[in-house]
């Protein structure tokens, strides 16, 4: 089977390196030479585990093909995926330029019938807005008698696991109205749906808000954790327990309900704004959608606020050590990244900024490139050199078990804003570092160290 992709960004990508591995022959169009140039060398723009090689592999055995030939990409397949991206326009409604210009061109070069998927995350109605795209351009060439249908497949991958998430996909939706596309759609994933059912079945409208939804409602299971976890800081209770708590009954379930420094990425803080926009547009005020997005904004501030609180409402000339700036780990995406929310803040406070990232460094200065206040520091120890206190941020593998003794040395102050609730503030404290967290019970500060020897 022979299947063409229209935009080679993360989506795009893995699926097509996934669809190249269980044997199809996959080409993937892209407006971007020098893209298509590294990824036939098996050079990937992205950090994803395992992609590289499987894209190597899949380059090397010709089942992965790479072009910026659009016409070249039409003729391939009767399969055309839209994986285009959906960036947010000034409001935060999903721009679809990207999308109809790919449905665009299928209607000026198909000569076979074909079936459009999109993939691309996109607001409930862009599948009839594609169709009359494709209709439009075909009756400007005069052939209407081109038969073609347009389905909605979205994508449910997470970043730093997209390439095991497309392998093994806990389900696999499939928006049509017409039974002939679905079987298509059912044949193309079957290697996907094996051992048990995953194809969930629906009409195109449901299916393009499936996925609006689900990423809607993992955003306002964090939102809510954040909201309770400053509950929990206030009344002296512990977030921790509570999570284990509440997670306990099936109902909640324990997943998606850590809190932290706000969620970030390509995904959640777009397609929350994203629905918000649609239903605006709509005429229909999504009052829980902006209340979810309204404490993520305010959550990304609370580390800075425990820090300003911490040092009197005055950090000019402070330097604080910054562990993460990948927006989660396993990537190096800094899109939203709660990081850059805390380090502007503190630039705009009059402190610097000495940071660390497995991953994201390289990234980082793209971002943000030379400057004074910042500086990206080779290995997590270096950053705490001369610093007045970490902050961490990202719960990177690498900072899950610090070297406590060596932190309190380091620091001039011994205190470690935790975003993530990593450490146990107890042990910190048998080392003389307090930890500051988000919705813990904020322990004494560590007595000085002569003062506990005596007491010893
Ligand atoms: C998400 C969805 O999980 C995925 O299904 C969708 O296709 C794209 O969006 P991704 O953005 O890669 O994937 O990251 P995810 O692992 O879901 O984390 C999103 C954010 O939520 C991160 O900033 C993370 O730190 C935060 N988060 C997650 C929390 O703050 N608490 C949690 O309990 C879980």
């Amino acid at each position: 089977m022979r299947l063409t992709f229209f935009g080679i960004g993360y989506v795009g990508l893995v699926q097509a390196a996934v669809f190249a591995e269980a044997g199809y022959q996959v080409m993937c169009v892209d407006i971007d030479p020098q893209k298509i140039e590294n990824l036939k060398a098996g050079k990937i723009p992205i950090y994803e585990p395992g992609l590289e090689s499987l894209v190597r592999e899949n380059v090397a055995s010709d089942n992965l093909l790479f072009t910026t030939d659009a016409q070249e990409g039409v003729r391939f397949s009767p399969l055309q995926f839209i994986a285009v991206g959906t960036p947010p326009d000034e409001d935060g409604s999903a721009d679809l330029r990207h999308v109809l210009t790919v449905a665009r061109t299928i209607a000026r070069y198909m000569e076979q019938p074909k079936t459009i998927v999109i993939k691309s995350t996109v607001p409930v109605g862009t599948a009839d807005k594609v169709r009359a795209a494709v209709d439009e351009g075909l009756k400007e060439r005069d052939r209407i008698d081109l038969a073609f249908d347009v389905a909605s497949n979205p994508e449910f991958l997470k970043e730093g696991s997209a390439v095991a998430d497309c392998m093994k996909p806990d389900r696999i939706i499939i928006g049509t109205d017409n039974p002939g596309t679905e079987q298509q759609l059912r044949e193309l994933y079957a290697p996907f749906n094996r051992n048990h059912e995953k194809i969930i079945a629906m009409d195109i409208r449901s299916s393009e808000l499936t996925k609006y939804a689900a990423n809607c409602m993992l955003a306002t299971k964090i939102s809510f954790m954040n909201e309770m976890a400053n509950l929990a800081d206030r009344f002296g209770a512990d977030i921790e327990r509570v999570r284990v708590g509440i997670g306990a009954d099936p109902r909640i379930g324990y997943h998606f309900i850590y809190p932290g420094v706000g969620y970030g990425g390509s995904c959640f803080p777009k397609d929350v704004r994203a629905t918000i926009r649609t239903a605006e547009a709509d005429g229909f005020d999504p009052v829980l959608l902006k209340a979810v997005e309204a404490r993520n904004e305010l959550q990304k501030g609370f580390l800075v606020n425990k820090v300003l609180s911490h040092f009197g409402g005055d950090v000019r000339g402070r330097r604080f050590a910054l562990w993460g700036l990948a927006f989660k780990p396993k990537t190096d995406d800094m899109r939203d990244a709660p990081s850059r929310v805390v380090m502007e803040a503190l630039w705009q406070a009059g402190a610097t900024v000495q940071a660390y990232d497995p991953a994201a460094m390289t990234e980082c200065r793209r971002i943000y490139g030379d400057r004074s206040d910042l500086a990206l520091c080779d290995t997590k120890e270096a950053t705490l050199t001369g610093a007045d206190a970490l902050i961490v941020v990202t719960e990177w593998k690498q900072f899950h078990a610090p070297d406590f003794q060596a932190i309190k040395l380091a620091l001039r102050e011994p205190v470690i804003f935790d975003g993530r609730n990593l450490y146990d503030p107890m042990i910190a404290q048998r080392h003389g570092l307090e930890v500051r967290s988000v919705g813990r019970k904020r322990l004494a500060p560590p007595a000085p160290l002569t003062q506990r020897s005596a007491a010893e």
